[in-house]
């Protein structure tokens, strides 16, 4: 496996463009309203992501032969990942949006996601939301030289599974750099003391997509939209973090 440690001017360009991902995600979830449809929200991505210099990374974004089409992947309550902004997707009071926002800034990615309940949240929502978030920050708290990818799938499995949710396998963490999708693949599931070891000047993004109940999932008509097969929740939390010597620098930390 070819994974390739950043430094010098390298590093620098991922920092800035993991910062402009954390800037435009925070203003999409504070943007983000009940009544809005989902094209209304990745519309204000495409606007704030060209205010802040940078592009999306998603926008024709190919696998195989299907393009994406939008800026952001905006992905509502059995949504997983991957959702496509839409004219008639309306936001409704109590909805689990995900938003995930991956940009090119001057060459380099920043990829980061974040899970929020609109209008009032009912409790089921909350807790599932709530787990996701304390999953990756499992993850992260594992994500230090001399571990094993293994361990980072482990925390964030077992943190998922004690609470009784499930987590997805078809998509996983991945390595970040001049390409949204470097080596190594980070599963959200696995055994510790397994996989690649952990190195000084990796830079991952960690993202677990945690289902309320079973894991499979589906794919919508449109090819990209990943959903629930049992139709129920499912959120998703995502930072891209930098491997040290110490502890994890999380660079998709918004400052604002
Ligand atoms: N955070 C997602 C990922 O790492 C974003 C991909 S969006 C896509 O896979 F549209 F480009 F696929
Ligand atoms: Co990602």
């Amino acid at each position: 496996m070819r994974v390739k440690l950043k430094k010098g001017e390298t590093l620098e360009g991922i920092r800035k463009a993991c910062q402009v991902a954390a800037t435009a995600l925070e203003h999409l979830c504070h943007f983000s309203k009940v009544g809005m449809c989902t094209y209304d929200i990745d519309q204000e991505g495409r606007r704030i992501l060209s205010e802040l210099g940078a592009k999306s990374a998603c926008f024709q974004y190919k696998v195989a032969d299907l393009s994406f089409p939008a800026y952001t992947c905006i992905s509502v309550n059995e949504e997983v990942v991957h959702g496509i902004g839409r004219l008639h997707k309306i936001i409704q009071s109590g909805d689990l949006v995900s938003i995930d926002v991956v940009v090119n800034h001057q060459g380099f990615i920043g990829d980061n996601a974040r899970s929020i309940i609109l209008g009032e949240a009912t409790k089921e929502a909350q807790s599932l939301l709530d787990c996701t978030q304390d999953a990756l920050v499992a993850g992260i708290k594992k994500a230090r030289e001399g571990n094993r990818i293994g361990d980072i799938s482990n925390a964030i499995q077992l943190c998922c599974e004690k609470r009784g949710y499930s987590l997805v396998r078809e998509f996983v963490g991945h390595g970040v750099g001049e390409k949204m999708h470097e080596e190594p693949q980070i599963p959200n599931l696995g055994k510790r003391n397994t996989g690649p070891r952990l190195k000084a000047g990796m830079v991952l993004a960690i993202e677990p997509m945690v289902n309320q109940g079973k894991p499979e999932i589906r794919f919508l008509e449109d090819g990209w939209t990943a959903v629930t097969q049992d139709k129920k929740l499912s959120a998703h939390f995502e930072h891209t973090v930098l491997i040290t010597k110490n502890d994890p620098e999380i660079l998709t930390l918004s400052c604002s």
